[in-house]
């Protein structure tokens, strides 16, 4: 069997620094992890990694030929160094020509239009795994993105999902992560393109559940955030996520039944991802925010992110529309209660009123 050719699906570069080290994103991050173990498992890899970049002009010059010169994005990233097997492309379908191996990690917002542009211009025989959290809801209808990538470009695709907040992997402090699998030869490969001493991959035939856990966890960090605002301390926000981790669970019973149970306590893109995104997630800071000041959301991503994207209030969105169709929104009370917050101006200090 031959080797396989990676690519990474970001869409490139935002206010990312080494010295605010809050802001970095997921993409450089996977690429950094995936040209890593490409430039050491050369029986297993492609040496090269194309990354899609957004382009952008700095000082003049491309801010691709400058990656691919420094080997350092010297706007977003300054002082942290790329393998310099990682090469920034800004054509997305030039970047995934070769690629038997798709990381596609991008907002779930811009996933559609990626997706559009990808159709029929990959190799058919392709795997893709997703870092993506989010759901695709239309009307009574929900899909994990794993199954909206298949169903666009007529691949397999796994979920990579965990406790990951990007930048304190990027510091390569210790983290670990899952994959979620239906074909386990899939998790084995994208397990051994991730797998760093700093970054442990395990694997689980549960693509829903991996994928489910990374989306809802959103939704409750934003309640998290809302209790911070409000000052109310950790006793209420242990309750907040012990009532969140089992509406995640109760979702996916009843929608998802082939989820695991283990999948919620024993990986880390169950409890684990759910902790650690209530405690330093992007969701948790804007919507304590938004609990101090009363802003709109809308406003505070951009004070406050610099061009990154929030995620969890469009699921909040998503899972709302999707419960109203199946008529189970009063089972969800902690769901229920953080749309309201965020989008029908119900106050913050409602937020433990039905729990
Ligand atoms: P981000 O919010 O940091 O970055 C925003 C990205 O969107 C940029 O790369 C930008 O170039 C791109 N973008 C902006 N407008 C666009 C458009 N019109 N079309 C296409 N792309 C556009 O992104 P991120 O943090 O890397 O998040 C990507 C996914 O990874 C999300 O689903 C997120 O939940 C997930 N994730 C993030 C983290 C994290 O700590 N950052 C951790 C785990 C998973
Ligand atoms: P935020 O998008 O809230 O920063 O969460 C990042 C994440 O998913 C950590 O695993």
């Amino acid at each position: 069997m031959g080797k396989e050719s990676v690519a990474v699906i970001g869409s490139g570069a935002l206010s990312i620094s080494l010295s605010t080290p809050s802001s970095l994103h997921l993409q450089e991050t996977a690429a950094r992890i995936a040209g890593q173990n490409a430039m050491e498992k050369t029986d297993l890899f492609e040496r090269d990694v194309p990354m899609w970049v957004f382009q952008e002009q700095v000082d003049g010059k491309n801010l691709t030929d400058i990656i691919n010169e420094k080997h350092e994005n010297v706007k977003y990233l300054p002082g942290a160094k790329f393998p310099e097997n990682v090469i920034a492309n800004p054509d997305l379908l030039d970047a995934v020509k070769d690629a038997t191996l798709l990381i596609i990690v991008i907002p779930h917002q811009f996933l559609p239009k990626t997706l559009a542009q990808l159709k029929g211009k990959i190799n058919p025989n392709a795997r893709a795994v997703s870092l993506i959290k989010g759901v695709e809801v239309v009307g009574a209808d929900i899909n994990i993105f794993a199954k909206v990538i298949e169903r666009e470009l007529g691949i397999r695709c796994s979920a990579l999902s965990g406790a990951n907040i990007a930048n304190e992997i990027a510091l390569e402090k210790f983290s670990e992560t899952s994959i979620g699998y239906t074909d386990r030869k899939d998790g084995e490969i994208f397990q051994k393109l991730f797998d760093r001493p700093y970054f442990r991959v395990s694997i689980v035939e549960d693509v829903e559940g991996v994928s489910l856990c990374g989306a809802m966890k959103n939704i409750v960090a934003i309640a998290c955030g809302f209790n911070d605002g409000m000052n109310w301390g950790d006793n209420t926000k242990a309750a907040i996520m012990r009532v969140g981790l089992l509406e995640m669970k109760r979702f996916c019973q009843l929608f998802f039944p082939s989820c695991k149970d283990a999948t919620f306590v024993e990986e880390s893109a169950g409890v684990a991802d759910l902790i650690t995104t209530c405690l330093g997630g992007r969701n948790r800071k804007v919507a304590a925010a938004h609990a101090e000041t009363g802003k709109p959301f809308e406003q505070l991503e951009q004070e406050l992110l610099g061009g990154q994207r929030l995620q969890g209030t469009g699921t909040a969105k998503e899972i709302h529309e999707y419960l109203t169709h199946k008529g189970k929104v009063d089972d969800f009370p902690l769901f229920k209660t953080v749309y309201e917050i965020a989008f029908e101006n119900k106050p913050a200090k409602e937020l433990t009123s039905r729990l």
